[in-house]
C-alpha cells in the first residue's frame, strides 16, 4: 500500500509536526511504501499531486492556526481538490494529525470540522485522527522516547492508528493532552519557553505584560 504524508508546518527546520509524523513513519510495516511531503511555505507543483494521489491513503499533519488550519495547506488543499476532481481520484483515504499549542487537543475539534467537510467536497474519506494539545512541549521533551515520557498517550494513539490505517480503516478522532499537569506545563512553558523566547527577541517583561488595547 501507498502512504503518503504530508507536514503542512511553516516552520523551516524541525516542526512538533514533523517529530509526531516521524513517529508515525516508524510505526508503518516496512512493507507499505511512504512518500513524506514538507509543504513549508512552498507550494506543491502538479507532479507532486500526482504523487501524494498515487497512493491510497493520505496523512495530513499540521498545527493549529488560530482554530483553523494554516493558510499554505488551506492553498494546498483547494489545489488538491482541484487535481482529485480534474484527474477522478476515487477511493482516498485521509487520516488527520493536528498539535496545537494550548494544553487541550480538543482545540483542535473546529479545524477538524473543516477537514471532514473538506474531504466530503473533494469526494475523497474521511477518516479521523489524532488532535495532539500542548504542541510546543512535543519539541522540548524530543530527546525522550514517546512512549516513556508526557506523550505515552500519543504513542499509544499513534500505534493503534497506524495499525487502522494499515487496515484501511477509518479512525476516531481522538483529543489528547500531555500525561503532565497543565499547572505544571504553564509554569514552564511561561519561564523556560515564552520568557526566553521573548529575551531572545530583545523584548523585557514589561514588552510582554503591554496591553496592546
Ligand atoms: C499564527 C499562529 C496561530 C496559532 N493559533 C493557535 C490556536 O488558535 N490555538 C492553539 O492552541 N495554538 C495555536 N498556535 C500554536 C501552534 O499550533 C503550536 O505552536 C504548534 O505546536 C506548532 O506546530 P509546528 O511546530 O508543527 O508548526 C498558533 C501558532 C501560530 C504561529
Amino acid at each position: 500500500m501507498k502512504i503518503a504524508i504530508i507536514n503542512g508546518s511553516q516552520k523551516p527546520g524541525e516542526s512538533n509536526t514533523g517529530i509526531i509524523l516521524r513517529e508515525l513513519i516508524s510505526l508503518v510495516n516496512k512493507d507499505h511504501k511512504i512518500t513524506n511531503h514538507v509543504l513549508g511555505v512552498k507550494q506543491f507543483s502538479p507532479e507532486m499531486y500526482k504523487e501524494i494521489m498515487a497512493g491510497e491513503v493520505l496523512v495530513l499533519g499540521f498545527p493549529l492556526y488560530v482554530d483553523s488550519i494554516p493558510s499554505n495547506m488551506l492553498k494546498m488543499l483547494i489545489e488538491l481538490e482541484e487535481y482529485i476532481k480534474k484527474e477522478d481520484v476515487q477511493d482516498i483515504m485521509v487520516y488527520t494529525i493536528i498539535n496545537n499549542g494550548f494544553y487541550e487537543g480538543r482545540q483542535t475539534h473546529i479545524a477538524f470540522e473543516i477537514i471532514q467537510n473538506w474531504c466530503e467536497r473533494a469526494g475523497v474519506k474521511f477518516c479521523g485522527g489524532i488532535g495532539q494539545g500542548a504542541g510546543e512541549m512535543i519539541g522540548a521533551t524530543k530527546n525522550t522516547p514517546i512512549n516513556k515520557g508526557p506523550f505515552n498517550n500519543l504513542g499509544r494513539e499513534l500505534a493503534l492508528l497506524v495499525k487502522t490505517i494499515e487496515l484501511k480503516e477509518p479512525f476516531w478522532i481522538k483529543y489528547l493532552s500531555p500525561c503532565f499537569p497543565r499547572f505544571l506545563w504553564r509554569f514552564m512553558a511561561k519561564h523556560t519557553f515564552w520568557h526566553s523566547l521573548a529575551y531572545k527577541n530583545k523584548l523585557k517583561k514589561k514588552d510582554i505584560l503591554k496591553r496592546i488595547m
